[in-house]
């Protein structure tokens, strides 16, 4: 059985990918990315070296899925059941400025893999969306079922438009999908965009970090294998097709959130993150950290908080992620620790 992975030289893509080989002994990965210099390739190299470990039961197609004959071509030779779209231009703050990556991977791309899903049969496309879809919500936690019509920046509006996609496509063609909004996911060979990753680049190189918001933002931190533990088990249960009184298809689509459903205010996180890089070995126990802190105001793009409602993922799937930010942030630390020396 092959499954398509796209992004899968991403964070997320490779830790799922990675999970699917060496929890299921019959199944094929076939990932797809084109390797964007966003950030450090050299991340995205070691990935591929790790899942190269799996021999022919992966198999690496460097590739846009902005590029339709190579996506249609895929679907043609590997007759996927099921596809997970983890590709896009990833980021907040990028998108004020690069427009153009979000709406070529984020948009055409999905487009693509909606279309490839649509004449090959896929019976499930489960596809990241993300949590900055509830823009400056004021309620929470945010649940599935708030109104999320007002984006505040244009990656947020790139992954409520794959919703919106994902629905249009799954009513019409009776395509069962299911969007998955993740929230500040962290780990191992992260992504260096991320202030986790970034904060501990600059105190190692003895510059300042920046607390946006004064400090008073709270996230809803993720540990990586509990948003992989969360696809795993979603992938396996595509929505029901239904038909509906008039006959036609009830749309075989869901979303849900994954997110730790436990948000930790950013200095209480930054305090545990400088813990554990002395812990590791990363930073001198004498380190200043004061001197190395500025807190400043909020950034155009950014939400103070972050806070996802998992009871519908609790209620379907009996999961719920429980990594606590120390044990991330320590296994985070000894990575770095190992990685960069
Ligand atoms: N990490 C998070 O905190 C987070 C939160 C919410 C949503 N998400 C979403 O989850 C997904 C995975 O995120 P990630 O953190 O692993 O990011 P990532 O940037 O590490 O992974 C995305 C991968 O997609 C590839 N890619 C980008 N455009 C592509 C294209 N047009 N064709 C083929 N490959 C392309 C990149 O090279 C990259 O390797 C993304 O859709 C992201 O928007 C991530």
């Amino acid at each position: 059985m092959s499954i398509l992975v796209t992004g899968a030289a991403g964070f997320i893509g490779a830790n799922l990918a990675k999970r699917l080989l060496t929890e299921f002994d019959e199944v094929q990965v076939v990932g797809v990315d084109n390797l964007s210099d966003y950030y450090d390739t050299r991340l995205k190299e070691e990935r591929l070296k790790e899942l190269s470990q799996y021999g022919e039961r992966f198999v690496f197609v460097k590739g846009n899925i902005a590029d339709k004959p190579l996506i249609e071509q895929l679907f043609d030779e590997y007759k996927f059941k099921t596809a997970v779209n983890l590709a896009a231009q990833a980021g907040v703050r990028y998108s004020i400025t690069n427009p153009d990556a979000y709406i070529e991977s984020n948009i055409i791309g999905f487009y693509n893999i909606l279309e490839a899903c649509r004449h090959h049969g896929v019976e499930h496309l489960v596809y990241a969306s993300s949590s900055s879809v509830y823009g400056s919500n004021k309620k929470v936690p945010y649940s599935t079922d708030d109104k999320v019509d007002n984006p505040v920046s244009l990656y947020a509006a790139t992954k409520k438009s794959n919703e919106l996609m994902a629905h249009a496509y799954s009513k019409l063609y009776n395509i069962p999908s299911t969007g998955l909004r993740f929230f500040t996911v962290y780990g191992p060979c992260g992504r260096p965009d991320m202030a986790y990753f970034g904060f501990t680049n600059k105190l190692l190189k003895g510059e300042k970090i920046q607390i946006f918001n004064y400090g008073n933002c709270k996230r809803d931190f993720t540990y990586v294998d509990d948003i992989v533990e969360g696809i795993v088990r979603v992938m396996q249960h595509a929505p029901e097709k239904q038909v509906g009184e008039d006959g036609l298809p009830i749309p075989p689509y869901k979303v849900y959130n994954i997110g730790n459903n436990s948000p930790e205010n950013l200095l209480d996180f930054v305090q545990i993150l400088q813990e554990e890089l002395i812990s590791a070995g990363v930073l001198p126990a004498d380190y200043d950290f004061e001197a190395h802190k500025e807190l400043v105001p909020m950034q155009p793009g950014d939400v103070p908080v972050t806070y996802a409602d998992t009871s519908a993922l609790e209620a379907d799937f009996g999961f719920k992620p429980h990594t606590s930010l120390r044990e991330g942030l320590r296994k985070f630390a000894e990575w770095y620790k190992e990685f960069y020396g």
